[in-house]
Formats: C-alpha cells, structure tokens, sequence
C-alpha cells in the first residue's frame, strides 16, 4: 500500500517539473563598450516565486526515495521562509501536513503564503533553536524534519538532470561569451553554491564561482580562516547569511567570496528594479552588488566576457521591511551613497 502511495507521490511531484517552464535568463542593461555582459536568472517565476522550488522538489523526492515519507508523515521544515512556502505547496500536493518552524521575525509576508499553500507556522524567538525545535516536533508527530541545512547538497543533483546550473549553460549558449567569467550566487543552506561549484568542475568549465555574503553570518570568515565552527550574529538579508556555518555549504568549491554591507544590498535590489523594471527580493541585490565588484575587476583588466547572478525571490515579499523607506532608516541603513555608487559604475 505505501509503495503504491510512494510511487503515486513521486509521479504527482515529477509532473509539477514537467508542467514547468524553465525559468529567464534577462540581459542586465551595461553599457555595450564594455565587452562585459551581466545576466540575471530568474528563479523567482518559479510557481512559488523562489530558487527554493526546486529545491523542495528535490527534498522531497529524497525523502520519498529514502523511503522517510509516507501516506501519514507530518512534513516539518526549518526555514526563514522560502524555503517552507515550496516545501508547503509540495506537501500540498501530496496531501501532507507541513509545519514551518522559523525565526518570528520572519516577514508577514511569507507567513501568510505558508499557511496559503495550508501550511502551518510554528515560530521561535531565538533563531538558534530552529533546528531542534523542527526535530522535536518531527518526533512528537511521527513526522519527518526534511533538514534542508543537512540535506541541500546531497538531494540536488549536482551532474544535471535540470539543475539550475546546467539550465544557465543551456540559455547561454548563442549568447557572445556562453561561457561565464563568473557565476554569483549567495548562500543560506549552501546548496544552490554546492551544485554549481561541483557542476562547474564536472562539466570541466573554467567558470569561477563566487558567493556573495550579508552582515552577520558566518560564511566569509569560515571560507576565508578554514575555521567551520565560526558563528555570527545572523543576517538581516532574508534567506541568505547564517548565524553558524551549515552542513550543506562547500567551501571548497567556491573560488571567491565577497562581503556586502546590508545598506548595500537593499540600493542594489532599487537599482535592479528602476534600471529592469524586475521586482527582485534582498538577496538579488547582494548578489548584484557582488556582480558590479566582479565586473569593475574585469574592466580594469581588460577583460572580456559574461557574469551571470540570480533573482532568488520577489520584492513583493519585503513591501514592509527593504521596500518601506522608514523600516530602511529605523534600520540605521544610508542607501543614497550606494545607489551614487552604482550610477557611477555606468559612467565608467
Ligand atoms: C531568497 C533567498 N535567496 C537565496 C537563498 C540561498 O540559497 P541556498 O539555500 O541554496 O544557499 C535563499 C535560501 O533560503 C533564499 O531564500
């Protein structure tokens, strides 16, 4: 009986990616003498607006496989959000219940689109203790802590089959230099890093990773000393930075790392949407702000060539904390001398 539910589960999961399209890859607008071109892959189109789609589809079918999910198992996830609104559409479609443990300072916004999807929020106040909290719930309910922090790496399929690196190299290939100078990605599991960082050595592709990283977490110090018990504060950047470094983030596969001032990253994701017209969330802009270092290095290098970086999610989601003038300021965050500087890039 749970196999015939098992396999009825896996097709019902595999048709929500066959009924997919791939998501864009938009051309950002740098000036042509350049010979540098910037493209940005849109992984907010997603059905439930963020990169962290197609990551639930693959916790989920690694549980299911794993044979940890069943016809009766509660789904409990560990998430500052993205993640648990794909996870909850997922369960959805199985008919599973899912909980969301996360931090309560998680926006309303994403609240509200879990318990869309029919999920449940279970919040915590120090965001340290979401991960035992997931798994004392799990027991409690005979459910199943899906562990994305220990788990990304291992259930995305880094050698292919769709994955997000390997759709970029596809939509890249009529475009003036198809293979990227520089991929930037930023990291909250590690796993979207982890699987193009491997792809990029699979493939044998001189492509370079590089993660962008927020005030207040852990990853740059522990990429840059070698040091994975470092711990930070936590990020103000919703989905990206963490407190401790996660199980699922490789620093061996990621040739650069570069620090974004919070301030930084919010004029980044106003500068993407008044230049594209792209409704783009928090962790774009510090990915973009990256992108701009990355770029200003190759000009002055006379270097040419492509950098690609991601839209994560939709700045439809951050309407009361990045988007709101006055959340910006009570936040003590100047964005006018980055926004100076990002239109300054463009005379260069
Ligand atoms: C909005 C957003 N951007 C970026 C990331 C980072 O992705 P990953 O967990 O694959 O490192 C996340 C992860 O939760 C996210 O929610």
């Amino acid at each position: 009986m749970d196999r015939q539910w098992v396999a009825e589960a896996v097709r019902t999961v595999e048709a929500d990616a066959n009924r997919s399209a791939d998501t864009h890859l938009h051309v950002f607008p740098l000036p042509s003498r350049w010979g540098v071109n910037l493209y940005l892959k849109d992984e907010s189109v997603h059905p439930t607006g963020s990169l962290k789609h197609r990551l639930a589809r693959s916790l989920f079918l690694y549980g299911l496989a794993n044979g940890w999910i069943g016809p009766n198992t509660t789904i409990v996830e560990a998430s500052s959000g993205s993640t648990a609104v794909s996870e909850a559409y997922f369960a959805r479609l199985i008919g599973l219940p899912f909980i969301a443990v996360m931090p309560d300072s998680t926006s309303p916004e994403k609240i509200a689109l879990i318990e869309f999807y029919g999920g449940k929020c279970h919040l915590v106040t120090d965001p340290r203790e979401i991960y035992s909290e997931s798994q004392r719930l799990a027991d409690e309910t005979g459910g199943h802590f899906m562990d994305q922090f220990t788990y990304a790496e291992r259930a995305t399929d880094w050698r292919g089959n769709n994955n997000i690196a390997e759709s970029i190299f596809q939509q890249m290939t009529l475009e003036p230099y198809p293979v990227p100078h520089w991929i930037v990605v930023g990291a909250g599991t590690g796993g979207t890093s982890a699987t193009l960082g491997r792809y990029l050595r699979y493939r044998c592709h001189p492509t370079r990773l590089c993660v962008a990283d927020p005030e207040g977490s852990a990853f740059y110090s522990a990429w840059t000393t070698g040091d994975v018990s470092t711990t930070a504060g936590g990020s103000r950047i919703e989905g990206i930075g963490r407190p401790r470094v996660e199980p699922s983030f490789l620093p061996s596969v990621i040739d650069r790392m570069i620090q974004v001032p919070d301030a930084r990253s919010i004029a980044a994701m106003r500068w993407v949407h008044r230049l594209t017209g792209l409704d783009v969330g928090g962790s774009t802009g510090t990915n973009v702000a990256a992108a701009v270092d990355l770029i200003r290095e190759m000009i002055a290098a006379g270097a040419r060539g492509s950098v690609v970086t991601l839209i994560c999610d939709q700045g439809s989601r951050y309407r009361g904390t990045y988007c709101d003038d006055s959340w910006v300021a009570g936040q003590g965050l100047d964005l006018a001398q980055h926004l100076a500087e990002f239109e300054e890039f463009l005379t260069l």
